[in-house]
């Protein structure tokens, strides 16, 4: 035999053996001890209500669960849509559950709805990441997580009697790959009885037409599969919400009264309240639970895991190894930093260059600048030397003009002085007869 047969062979799986049993053992009781701790463990639903504000959410919540939860209106000028999870802790009988029922507060309220389901789909995907890192840790504590992945989402259609809008169309296919959908129409006391038959062909129709994939009840347990399939045919459940108590006979029941009569939320004939409260809680709860872990979360985490590089088998169907995928992701990992860095080595060199020549090219611009400058200083010098030379030729002109006055001024000056003398001689003789005469005469 050859190597490879013998290794085939001796890992082959030995085929198990079936052995009577001598007499009671007990392991029959697996079943009661399995029921037994998830009773103590408690357990979580989450619904997620998505549907117009004031289409009657929080109405049909608090009618389902026959209690008052808290809640605010929501206005009509929300920026965008919010989700607003609340958590309850609920008991009947000695079964807790943890309850949490997220609002899509202002979903279709914006003039641009574009990304209307965007901010849901964020929702749900983050609480599929909240679960994956938690599975992913070394100390898991999965035990007393707390589950937040949404297990049912509400899709409330508003009894327009016409068609779905765009909106709803475009929300459930983006929704319909993570999370059950169940869609109802809302407010179903406004819509006659032959319209509202025509208006729920209508909505299959174009669910199916549009490829959206709604919730399907399962048909594969025995135990349930006949009403299972009933109710997939009522399909979308058109719905009344009502807190208010009614005497109808001598009995108080949940009804919405008019002028013209009342309709009773849990008569059938009146609408499909007890049919949605049935499936929803009674009949497929677990199944819903299931659905969102094996279904959803699981093609989360497969595209999650694979977009991180995981694969569990690789080329040549080799078995999965966290060593070795780590291993290689690690040498890809620190080939695409070299890259990075040799890249952006490159880059800075570039750079450095594109900026020295920049630099070279202002220094010669400055040293153009400069030696035209320089050639304009020289030449308003030799203009000014210019002008100082015939400043100073004018200058020694007027000192010589000035000495030659000088000098001809002082020759007449002394040439003057003679005669004056002279003349003086004369006048003071004149003078000297003048007073002889004055002393005389009179
Ligand atoms: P927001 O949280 O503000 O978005 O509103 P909502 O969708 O929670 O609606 P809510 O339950 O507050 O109901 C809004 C109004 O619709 C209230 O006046 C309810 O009484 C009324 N309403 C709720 N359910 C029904 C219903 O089944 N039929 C009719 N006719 N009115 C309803
Ligand atoms: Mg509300």
């Amino acid at each position: 035999m050859a190597a490879t047969e013998l290794e085939r062979v001796s890992n082959a799986e030995p085929e198990p053996r079936s052995l009577s049993l001598g007499g009671h053992v007990g392991f029959d009781s697996l079943p009661d001890q399995l029921v037994s701790k998830s009773v103590t463990q408690g357990f979580s639903f989450n619904i997620l209500c998505v549907g117009e504000t004031g289409v009657g959410k929080s109405t049909l919540m608090n009618t389902l669960f026959n209690t008052t939860f808290e809640t605010e209106e929501a206005s009509h000028h929300e920026e965008c849509v919010r989700l607003r999870p609340q958590t309850y802790n609920l008991q009947e009988s000695n079964v807790h559950l943890k309850l949490t029922i997220v609002d899509a507060v202002g979903f279709g309220d914006q003039i641009n709805k574009d990304e209307s389901y965007r901010p849901i789909v964020d929702y749900i995907d983050a609480q599929f990441e909240n679960y994956l890192q938690e599975e992913l840790k070394i100390r898991r504590s999965l035990f007393d997580y707390h589950d937040t992945r949404i297990h049912v989402c509400l899709y409330f259609i508003t009894p327009t009697g016409h068609s779905l809008k765009s909106l709803d169309l475009v929300t459930m296919k983006k929704l319909d790959s993570k999370v059950n959908i169940i869609p109802i129409i809302a407010k179903a006391d406004t819509i006659s009885k032959s319209e509202l038959h025509k208006f729920k062909i209508k909505i299959m129709g174009e669910l199916v037409s549009n490829g959206v994939q709604i919730y399907q009840f399962p048909t594969d347990d025995e135990a349930v599969a006949e009403i299972n399939a009933v109710m997939n045919a009522h399909l979308p459940f058109a719905v009344v919400g009502s807190t208010e108590e009614v005497k109808v006979g001598n009995k108080l029941v949940r009804a919405r009264q008019y002028p013209w009569g009342v309709v009773q939320v849990e008569n059938e004939n009146h609408c499909d309240f007890v049919k949605l409260r049935e499936m929803l809680i009674r009949v497929n709860m677990e199944d819903l639970r299931e659905q969102t872990h094996s279904r959803h979360y699981e093609l989360y985490r497969r595209c999650k895991l694979e977009e991180m590089g995981f694969q569990d088998s690789d080329g040549d169907s080799q078995p999965f190894s966290l060593q070795e995928t780590y291993e290689a992701k690690r040498k890809e990992f620190l080939c695409e930093l070299q890259r990075k860095e040799e890249e952006m080595r490159q880059m800075f060199v570039n750079k450095v260059k594109e900026t020295e020549l920049e630099l070279k090219e202002k220094e010669r611009e400055l040293h153009e600048k400069f030696e035209h400058l320089k050639r304009i200083h020289q030449e308003e010098k030799r203009k000014v030397e210019e002008k100082r030379r015939e400043l100073e030729e004018e200058t020694s002109a007027f000192t010589r003009r000035k000495a030659a006055m000088e000098a001809l001024q002082s020759q007449a000056l002394h040439a003057t002085s003679q005669q004056p003398l002279r003349k003086d001689k004369d006048r003071k003789k004149a003078s000297g007869w003048s007073s002889i005469y004055s002393v005389t005469i009179p």
